[in-house]
């Protein structure tokens, strides 16, 4: 049987965590994969050592990404590759792991550079809203490029997974014609201390960990305004209701998947605790200054998520005239981008209608 080979497309905090997995797996699995990883990374120029360098040829040098995840050693068949068609053209399963604003451009790079049977696997967390309404970037991946693309997302903060510190992660993946088996792709990624449950439910896992961001910034907030455990439990509650309301309004998701998987509940409580949403959406209330500019002071390249996701959904909740629907939602749109003061998010916790 062919072996196959795994491409990365990404390389930030993330990318680069998930393809130093992909390449231990390429290792470990010789019989399943090839063993070269290519990771595309998009080329910058970084001081390093006193010197002005490329991040690849810097990273294929150290096997080190001293950008975006300094101190970590990736194996060496993970490669880094600057041109994406490289990597579209010479992979079979396709790992999508770039910041949400860039992977449309990214795909029509690659366009056109496939091979036919490649799939692709998702680990974007963010959605898509444009004048068809919201999607998942795993739709959306899936028409430009015209392959099956699954789902990975989860309870997986980078700098942790990366020290190898146990989590768990769901895959969505549900192809109508399999030529690459469910198990084949769970092996892609599932290590001793990375543990792989795979379920259908595609949307399901894909807006799990798109919403929590939203609800990590509230959080961040509620930490911003030093309010108690109790208080920030009541947010993440309250912000598990909206998304798994969400997905099962617009999407054909199941109601279990946001409180039975690592990429509802589990993602929801480690990105509450101190994410990057959670830390900006913190220093927010705490320094008064811009949440663009903390991203900027805060994250050292690496981008927030949760409040273009929170416009995103509000934009498309203000086209079907449902943004009340969504009080946590709305209120994290209304503290980014309205001047709201946070401590309105107390409000927002009033009793359900249908719960009182
Ligand atoms: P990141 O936040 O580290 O972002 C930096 C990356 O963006 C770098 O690779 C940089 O080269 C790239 N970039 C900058 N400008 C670009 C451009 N114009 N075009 C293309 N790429 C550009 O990225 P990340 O942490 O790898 O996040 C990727 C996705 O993974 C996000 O959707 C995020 O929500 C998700 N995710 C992140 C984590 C985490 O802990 N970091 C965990 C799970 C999921
Ligand atoms: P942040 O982007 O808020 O750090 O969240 C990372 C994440 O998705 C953890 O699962």
């Amino acid at each position: 049987k062919k072996r196959l080979a795994v491409g990365v497309v990404g390389s930030g905090n993330w990318g680069t965590a998930i393809a130093k997995i992909c390449g231990e797996n390429a290792r470990a699995h010789g019989h399943h994969f090839r063993s070269k990883v290519r990771m595309w990374v998009f080329e910058e120029e970084i001081e390093h050592k006193g010197e002005k360098r490329k991040l690849t040829e810097v990273f294929n040098e150290t096997h080190e990404n001293v950008k975006y995840l300094p101190g970590v050693e990736c194996p060496p068949n993970v490669i880094a590759v600057p041109d994406v068609r490289e990597v579209a053209r010479r992979s079979d399963v396709l790992v999508f792991v770039v910041p949400h604003q860039f992977i449309e451009r990214v795909c029509d790079q690659m366009s056109g550079h496939l091979r036919p049977n490649a799939v692709g696997i998702s680990c974007i967390k963010g959605v898509s809203v444009g004048k068809d309404g919201v999607r998942l970037f795993s739709d959306v991946i899936s028409e430009k490029l015209g392959i099956y693309c699954g789902v990975l997302s989860g309870a997986n903060v980078a700098n942790e997974v990366a020290k190898e510190q146990f989590c768990e992660t769901t895959i969505g993946y549900n192809p109508p014609n399999p030529v690459i088996s469910a198990e084949q792709i769970v092996a892609v990624f599932d290590r001793p201390y990375f543990s792989v449950v795979s379920v259908d439910d595609v949307a399901g896992v894909a807006l799990g960990g798109a919403l929590k961001n939203i609800v990590a910034m509230a959080v961040g907030f509620a930490d911003g305004l030093e309010w108690g455990g109790n208080t920030k439990s009541a947010i993440m509650r309250r912000g598990l209701l909206e998304m798994q309301k969400f997905a099962t309004t617009f999407f054909d998701s199941e109601k279990g998947t946001m409180v039975e998987q690592s990429c509802g509940i589990a993602d929801l409580v480690t990105s509450c605790l101190g994410g990057r949403n959670n830390r900006v959406a913190e220093a927010y209330v705490k320094s008064g200054k811009p949440i663009e500019v903390l991203e900027k002071e805060l994250l050292g390249g690496q981008l927030l998520q949760g409040a273009s996701t929170a416009k995103e959904v509000h934009e498309f909740l203000s086209t079907k005239d449902m943004v009340n629907e969504f009080p946590l939602f709305h209120s994290v749109y209304n503290i980014c981008y309205e001047n709201m003061d946070p401590k309105g998010l107390i409000q927002v916790l009033q009793p359900l209608k249908e719960e009182s």
